[in-house]
């Protein structure tokens, strides 16, 4: 089974340049060019997510940088890397943190469970319950705490976005940069807007301010 699904792929990707050269024959001598896309999205590592076809984004229009339930960690290195180009280089104008509810990232934060070498990337999400504990504690139902604690941790994702230098540094030298959280319906297939957006660093708290 696993093989059949692998050995069709080439076949699959064949046919799929054949379908685009055919609608377009220039097609892929134009993404060859280059690219400039308007959008960095950062989203879940989750199968049942994939960054271009929920939003109908065509290949040159998004960049896409996918982990673990989403995180935004200023010590992480690729995420970092993927930030700083997509601002300083593609110059987006919007970014988006993209969660969902069924998250298997943010359902192991709620747990004790132990999962190995994964339990360290989970303990940020933790982080993100201990900071919002006595709203999550507070809902009874355990699948509606689940369902708010996907959300609270995009909106800490999109909070820790506008906390790091690049972000502030765009907007220090007045590049236009929206940074917004969404959580994704893998039941539904629908997008829900949290409506956390930041476009300057006056929407940040003081302590996190920096000047340049
Ligand atoms: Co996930």
């Amino acid at each position: 089974m696993e093989h059949a699904f692998y050995n069709k792929l080439i076949d699959n990707n064949k046919a799929w340049v054949e379908r685009k050269l055919g609608e377009d024959s220039e097609y892929f001598s134009k993404l060859a060019n280059g690219q400039q896309p308007p959008l960095l999205w950062i989203g879940c590592a989750d199968s049942r997510v994939p960054a271009n076809e929920i939003i109908g984004a065509q290949p040159g229009e998004v960049f896409v940088h996918r982990n673990i339930a989403n995180m935004v960690l200023h010590t992480d290195m690729s995420m970092l890397s993927v930030l700083d180009y997509a601002v300083n280089v593609l110059k987006v104008k919007h970014v988006i943190v993209c969660g969902h509810y069924g998250c298997g990232g943010v359902k192991a934060a709620m747990s004790n469970s132990s999962f190995g070498l994964i339990d360290n990337w989970v303990r940020h999400i933790k982080d993100v319950y201990r900071f919002h504990h006595k709203e999550l504690d507070a809902i009874s139902d355990e699948n509606e705490r689940f369902e708010r604690f996907v959300e609270l941790n995009v909106k800490e994702q999109v909070l820790d976005l506008a906390k790091t230098s690049i972000v502030q540094g765009a907007w220090n030298k007045g590049q236009e940069l929206h940074i917004h959280g969404w959580v994704y319906g893998v039941g539904s297939g629908v997008v829900k807007d949290l409506d956390v957006n930041f476009k300057c660093d006056k929407d940040l708290e003081a302590v996190y301010q920096l000047k340049f």
